[in-house]
């Protein structure tokens, strides 16, 4: 894994738009992965200023992203597809048809996972994955568990996760249960990986990935280790527990 550290949140997202833009620029038509939740949104933001200073261009960019609630129309305020478009995709020139999201509230749900696997796998493999990481390990929706599923599925989310979603929803029982997610294979086939974490409350899991050389299926971050090409990006308070710093 190749590490950089950060002074902020700020820069963290500059430096993640950085290198998502460098890659764009090296291949057009990149098949980029893309993460919800707070951590991205600053990635977002930069490179929407990238793009409206002609510094990039998503003209044949295709994109996959992670994950969506189960239940949660496109326009529901709280879907990812309405995260995606109202923080990105609305202020780029990424044409409708190259974006791709699993659809919560399809009707058949497992038909839809499948279908999502589908159209990744006409373009082989995810060239570049950006991720963040959940504060018990778990990458897109894939949690911790006895086993993890290689494919595009649905997961029922752990408690930890609802709590911590929580701040964006009403209130807890309106968090969804279940949500559809790329499976810990696909993401492991991506070329290149890109991990983001930010904050304290990611301190004490991204010592545990960093601090460990095991792999395990109570922490599906922990599978990283054994990807030959991950990038993490860390601001110093993500980066406070990490051993051997700062000492
Ligand atoms: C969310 C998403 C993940 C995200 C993670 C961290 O629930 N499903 O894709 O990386 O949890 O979120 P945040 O960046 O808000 O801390």
């Amino acid at each position: 894994m190749n590490v950089i550290i950060v002074r902020d949140y700020d820069e963290l997202s500059k430096k993640a738009a950085q290198i998502v833009a460098n890659e764009i620029k090296k291949k057009p038509n990149l098949v980029l992965g893309l993460a919800t939740g707070s951590t991205p949104l600053g990635m977002y933001r930069e490179l929407v200023k990238l793009y409206k200073k002609g510094e990039v261009d998503f003209s044949q960019v295709i994109t996959f992203n992670l994950d969506e609630y189960v239940g949660l129309s496109p326009s529901d305020k709280n879907s990812y597809h309405y995260y995606m478009y109202e923080n990105f995709f609305k202020h780029i020139n990424i044409p409708q048809q190259n974006i791709h999201i699993p659809d919560g509230a399809a009707e058949n749900i497992e038909e839809e996972c499948r279908r999502y696997d589908e159209k990744i796998m006409k373009h082989q493999r995810i060239d570049m994955q950006v991720l963040g990481i959940g504060t018990n390990g778990h990458i897109g929706f894939n949690e911790p568990g006895d086993e993890l599923i290689t494919t595009t599925h649905v997961t029922k989310l752990a408690e930890e996760t609802r709590k911590a979603n929580a701040r964006f929803f009403e209130s807890l029982d309106k968090v969804p249960q279940y949500a559809i997610t790329m499976g810990l294979g696909t993401i492991m086939k991506a070329k290149k990986i890109l991990l983001l974490a930010s904050g304290k409350s990611k301190a004490k899991i991204i010592s545990e990935l960093l601090g460990d050389e095991s792999v395990s299926t109570k922490v599906p971050a922990s599978f990283l280790l054994i990807h030959p090409d991950v990038t993490c990006i860390f601001d110093e308070e993500a980066a406070s527990l990490i051993k051997g710093r700062g000492e």
